[in-house]
């Protein structure tokens, strides 16, 4: 039986798209629900595109209603894929280290409270760092501080900008993300990458 995931969406959603199309076909896992704190997330839209079926939560605070959506579509596995929001303790309780998280840039140095969107890829390039890279950890009751699992990294170039560092890192996501899903479904648990990714420009 393949694996059944729930992805949790904030935005646009092309971490999901990417993992859909990795999936695609797959006998490991399946995407079988799309959650998402805001019922204007763009994300949601891709996920009915694809057939899939996208809810928004009516209040992300509330670990009851996680639970009941999650166990409704028999969730195995939960992806936060560009969710900004903390999941509810509730659900960490029944779901810990069955989380992952994907973030834009090496833990734990460019991670915590506030660090997402641009603010991550301003923190790198003013921290004079020669690398950035993606991370997927384990999520948990905090922002970014999970055991992590991979981590792919990408250069910072001279003249890079949050925005032009930003796209370099997000080819890099799209590219960690399912490679993680994939051996956490072939192994039938979240376990660690053995090799770093490295990853051209
Ligand atoms: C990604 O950079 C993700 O790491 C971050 O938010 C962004 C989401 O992008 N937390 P998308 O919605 O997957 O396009």
């Amino acid at each position: 039986m393949p694996m059944r995931l729930a992805v949790c969406v904030s935005g646009r959603g092309s971490n999901l798209v990417a993992l859909l199309e990795a999936l695609r076909g797959s006998s490991l896992a399946e995407v079988v629900l799309v959650l998402s704190n805001r019922s204007d997330a763009p994300a949601l839209e891709r996920a009915r595109e694809w057939g899939i079926a996208a809810e928004a939560l009516g209040d992300f605070r509330d670990g009851a209603e996680w639970l009941e959506r999650l166990g409704r579509h028999r969730t195995d596995m939960v992806i936060l894929a560009g969710y900004l929001k903390l999941v509810p303790a509730e659900v960490i309780a029944v779901y810990r280290g069955r989380i992952l998280n994907i973030h834009p840039a090496p833990l734990p140095a460019f991670g915590g409270p506030g660090m997402y969107g641009l603010r991550v890829h301003e923190a790198v390039l003013a921290s004079g760092a020669t690398q950035s890279g993606a991370t997927v950890h384990l999520g948990d009751e905090q922002y970014d501080r999970g055991a992590i699992l991979a981590q792919a990294r990408v250069p910072v170039r001279p003249g890079d900008t949050p925005e032009t560092l930003a796209a370099r890192v997000l080819e890099a996501e799209h590219r960690l993300l399912p490679a993680v899903v994939l051996r956490a479904a072939a192994a039938g648990r979240p376990v660690p990458l053995s090799d770093p990714m490295e990853l051209p420009a």
